[in-house]
């Protein structure tokens, strides 16, 4: 069942907010916040999810998200609690360092994409452009689709463009954080974005 009642919208949140969803059973293996609001790296890019359906897959974007130095915002409702059990075992410890945002809703998304000025590129099996033919700029948004259902057509239309995974004949589609994952490797690579550390 698909959670009916987001929170307030729109302030970031680390594993103090999602704390407060926590069962005190899941509370005791949760880690002191060591990091606070680093916003996105300058050449880099945020991920987003669209209702996201399965909580291990938000929990890989999460804990890649971390890895990568990306924000992750999450368009709710939901299909779990986020910080529920499986968001917390697919995000590890790695949550501790996520920088997580979550929005009430696609029009509580919106305002905020508007306002921070930011690209909204929609990843898609029905996408026009291979997304190694896409150039990314510092900011994109990279909207992922939920698992059963990808995006409605108003928030498709939305979208400044709509990218591409090329698949072979007779698959329909990619575990969304695998996707997603293709799709911010390419970006950061345009953008020089990887962080700093990481072999050349
Ligand atoms: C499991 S897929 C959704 C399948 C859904 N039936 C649809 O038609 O959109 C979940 C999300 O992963 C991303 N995705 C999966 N495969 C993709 C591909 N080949 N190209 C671009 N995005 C892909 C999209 O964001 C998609 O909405």
């Amino acid at each position: 069942m698909r959670q009916s009642a987001p929170p307030p919208c729109c302030t970031f949140i680390h594993l103090g907010r999602v704390d407060a969803m926590l069962s005190p059973q899941s509370r005791r293996f949760r880690r002191p916040l060591v990091r606070t609001s680093p916003g996105t790296a300058a050449m880099s890019i945020r991920l987003a999810l669209y209702q996201p359906d399965i909580a291990q897959n938000a929990g890989t974007l999460a804990r890649l998200g971390t890895c990568l130095g990306l924000e992750l915002h999450i368009i709710e409702p939901a299909g779990f609690p986020v910080g529920d059990a499986g968001f917390r075992r697919a995000g590890m410890d790695y949550l501790d360092r996520a920088t997580i945002r979550r929005h009430a809703s696609f029009d509580a998304f919106e305002a905020w994409r508007l306002a921070a000025q930011a690209r909204l590129l929609l990843a898609t099996t029905r996408g026009a452009v291979p997304y190694v033919a896409f150039r990314f700029a510092a900011g994109d948004v990279l909207l992922l689709g939920r698992e059963s259902a990808g995006v409605p057509e108003p928030v498709h239309a939305a979208a400044d463009a709509r990218l591409l995974i090329p698949l072979a004949a007779g698959t329909r589609s990619l575990n969304v954080a695998i996707a997603g994952a293709m799709i911010a490797g390419e970006a950061l690579r345009q953008l020089g974005g990887f962080p700093a550390g990481a072999a050349a």
